[in-house]
């Protein structure tokens, strides 16, 4: 067996250089709990493809216990946490191999459940032009590892089977006219998007979501949520290949370092934490989206009123600017003068630093500003305002200068 080399050097986080991004356990918890619980899903036994040190294979255990796992990795780090728990077999393989599923299978029979954080990087090699087979001919010079794991682990489910796989942005890239997200939602069952926050893993960024599948169930759309650092997850609604790529791909994701954006600006986005109808059975008043309309001027002043103290509420306060997060029409805006409230899930309160405010204001208000909230909008249907979108878009540079 060879040495766990990489693994021995890099430490539990992985070597980024190596597109090692380690996932964290409160994340390999999260993802792995989106599986859908389905009776008679085949044998229960799952495959970790490109296994590390069972990071996955571990939380995927912890939820279903009564289950054995298959750890795969062309590093024997695996074996180690396979050595540990009586459920876990190791095979040191690479994943990447034109028949690996077909081998696996084979020697393990088909499998439940496929998990996988695989390595951020891209490989060359005629070898691994069976990826042209799935997503198009484009003729590249080098493959993406991310996609030749995602063939193999999608072979090596049975009919019914699920699957969990990470994946950089940039991945999707992949092909012409969104190939990737096609074929993921047309033929490996893509159900569920994750976008993930820069920091997901650990301290090195990447843009990165989690993709869910469940083979069985080929379909145009995909349920789309963000999560946020934290791992709170917001629905955000279902979209097919186009609007996921545009949420995904477009460059208002990704932000320019030394661009003015609401981020370089110090200043902070939150939404309130319950719907309308939460807010209703615990608050006696509260401003969500059709709150906009019934208050005449954009300044908007609340009548003193008692709130029960309640950590939960997401409070806007006098100097906060609020603007929809979702809704028809994202146009309206408004700036807290006098009193609280809590704000729904709704409604975006932007907080800024008192020399920023009066401009940001001016700005957010203003027709640019309108036509900037509406440029950051995703979704055909329902429209909404991501808020990686919202921080990390570029603004007016002057908003930035003393002299403004
Ligand atoms: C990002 S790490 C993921 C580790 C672990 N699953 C986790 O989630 O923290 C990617 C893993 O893929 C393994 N790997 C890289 N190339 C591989 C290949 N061709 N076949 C199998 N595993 C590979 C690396 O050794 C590394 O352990």
């Amino acid at each position: 067996m060879k040495k766990s080399s990489a693994w021995r050097r890099a430490g539990t986080a992985g070597d980024p250089r190596l597109g090692q991004f380690a996932t964290p356990p409160l994340l390999a918890r999260l993802i792995i709990s989106r599986f859908r619980k389905v009776s008679g899903n085949g044998n229960g036994k799952v495959i970790d493809l490109g296994c590390g040190p069972g990071a996955l294979a571990s939380a995927f255990l912890e939820q279903h216990s009564e289950t054995s796992a298959t750890l795969v990795d062309i590093d024997s780090i695996g074996a180690k946490f396979a050595q540990l728990d009586a459920r876990c077999n190791f095979v040191q393989r690479s994943v990447l191999k034109k028949n690996f599923a077909d081998r696996m299978r084979k020697e393990y029979g088909e499998f439940s459940y496929a998990i996988s954080n695989p390595p951020f990087i891209s490989f060359s090699g005629p070898s691994l032009s069976y990826i042209e087979d799935h997503f198009g001919n484009i003729q590249a010079k080098s493959y993406r590892a991310e996609l030749a794991f995602a063939i193999q682990a999608i072979s090596c489910l049975s009919s019914q089977g699920q699957a969990a796989i990470f994946m950089p942005l940039k991945a999707l890239k992949y092909g012409k006219d969104n190939a990737v997200l096609k074929v993921f939602l047309n033929s490996f069952g893509l159900h569920e998007v994750l976008r993930l926050p820069a920091k997901a893993f650990r301290s090195a960024e990447v843009e990165a979501a989690a993709f869910i599948f469940d083979k069985a169930r080929p379909r145009r759309k995909a349920r789309y949520y963000t999560v946020e650092e934290g791992l709170t997850v917001t629905y955000n609604g279902w979209f097919d290949a186009a609007d996921l790529s545009s949420l995904l791909c477009s460059s208002k994701s990704g932000a320019d370092e030394n661009a003015v954006t609401l981020t370089a600006l110090g200043t902070s986005a939150r939404r309130g934490r319950h719907s309308a109808n939460e807010l209703e059975k615990i608050s006696e008043s509260f401003f969500h989206t059709t709150s906009f309309r019934k208050h005449s001027s954009q300044e908007v002043c609340f009548p003193s009123g008692m709130f029960k103290n309640d950590a939960s509420l997401v409070m806007a306060e006098p100097g906060d600017i609020l603007i929809p997060r979702v809704g028809r029409c994202l146009d309206n805006a408004a700036i807290v003068v006098e009193g609280v409230r809590p704000i729904t899930d709704c409604v975006f309160k932007i907080a800024s630093p008192d020399h920023l405010r009066s401009r940001l204001w001016q700005f957010i208000s203003s027709e640019k500003g309108i036509m900037w909230r509406r440029s950051l909008a995703g979704g055909s249907c329902a429209k909404f305002i991501p808020k990686r979108a919202l921080m990390c878009a570029t603004l007016p540079v002057d908003i930035a200068l003393s002299n403004y």
